[in-house]
């Protein structure tokens, strides 16, 4: 039998690994709390918080616990938040129209945020799902969600949202040609300041249950969303995705869900070197938390694991519930 340095011709990668500074000392990938974005729930009401079942941890918020948490996540360096909003069920409608009021509760939150923690990024949605009666993200008409249609009406939600004064417009809709559209709404609108960042690479997922509990839309969904999000099945559709909404000028792209498709993330990142996010989904987040309570996982080793991943993955940030609390072991030196 040969001897070990005969086999690996006296290469030994353990040196580097055999103490805390020296593996620190050749760390290829860093997670710091400018990676992070934090998305947060909306409620109606004054200093209300509620519980969702399916995300321990996290809770829907009321405007004003919004502009707190706001002013947490700014204390904590967070550079930016994504607030998503549980709208009243009296407002939704089949075209979702209250997404196109100025005092719905995603504008009123921005403008709150704004006035208060001016120093945090806010990133709205401007698809049309919290604001339909049936969950769907576009216009459903006789069974279908129409595309054209869709698209005006959330190019028109997403020019309210910016003159609310939201930072980063985020389609999650899937819509064909809504980044366009999009920003040719916002340029005229005067908004020539306001980003895109496109959920380029949607795909149709289990791990968004969560989300829906969250926004009130999973009692009210028919059918799903295989008509407009991405089958989980191509690579090569994502790319072709990714192409037209940096062609039609989203200025940031976006992987969701995160870890099942860190292969995209990387292909998306080495393809078109544009900044890339990935979307860490309710789905991720609820499969951690359960493990974590049941004992079976070290939750905090797996949190800490799961986005620094994303970032080996090519990932510029990451959309993440737990943003927070990674931001404060990350400030303790965790
Ligand atoms: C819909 C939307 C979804 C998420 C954000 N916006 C998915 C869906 O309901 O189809 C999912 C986020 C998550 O699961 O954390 N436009």
């Amino acid at each position: 039998m040969r001897s070990v340095d005969e086999i690996t011709g006296g290469k030994r990668l353990r040196r580097m690994r055999k103490a805390d500074w020296a593996r620190r000392l050749v760390r290829e990938t860093e997670l710091t709390v400018n990676d992070l974005i934090w998305p947060i729930f909306l409620i109606e009401g004054e200093d209300q918080t509620e519980d969702i079942a399916a995300m321990p941890g996290v809770q829907r918020l009321s405007v004003d616990r919004a502009v707190k948490a706001a002013e947490e996540a700014a204390k904590l360096g967070i550079p930016a938040i994504a607030t998503f909003p549980n709208v009243a069920m009296e407002k939704r409608d089949t075209t979702g129209s209250h997404a196109l009021d100025a005092d719905n509760l995603i504008n009123r939150a921005t403008r709150a945020i704004k006035a208060a923690v001016p120093e945090i990024g806010i990133i709205t949605d401007a698809a049309l799902d919290p604001f339909t009666d049936h969950g769907h993200d576009g216009i459903l008409r006789n069974g279908i969600i129409v595309n054209d249609e869709s698209v005006e009406q959330i190019a028109r939600a997403a020019v309210s949202q910016a003159e609310a004064g939201a930072d980063i417009i985020a389609p999650s809709d899937m819509m064909d040609g809504r980044i366009g559209a999009i920003r040719d709404a916002l340029d005229e609108a005067g908004f020539q300041d306001v980003a895109i960042m496109s959920y380029a690479t949607k795909f149709a997922s289990a791990c968004y249950g969560p989300y829906r509990e969250a926004i009130g839309t999973s009692g009210l969904l028919k059918g799903d969303k295989k008509t407009y999000y991405i089958d989980p099945a191509n690579t090569e559709e994502a790319l072709r995705e990714t192409e037209a909404d940096i062609e039609e000028g989203a200025d940031m792209v976006m992987v969701k869900p995160g870890q099942p498709y860190l292969d995209i993330c990387r292909r998306v990142k080495e393809t078109f070197q544009v900044p890339t996010f990935v979307y860490q989904v309710s789905g991720e987040y609820a499969m951690i938390e359960a493990a974590a309570a049941n004992g079976w996982i070290d939750g905090e080793r797996v949190m800490l694991e799961s986005l620094l991943a994303f970032k080996r993955a090519g990932c510029d940030g990451i959309l993440t519930y737990f943003a927070p609390r990674v931001a404060e072991i990350l400030r303790s030196g965790g």
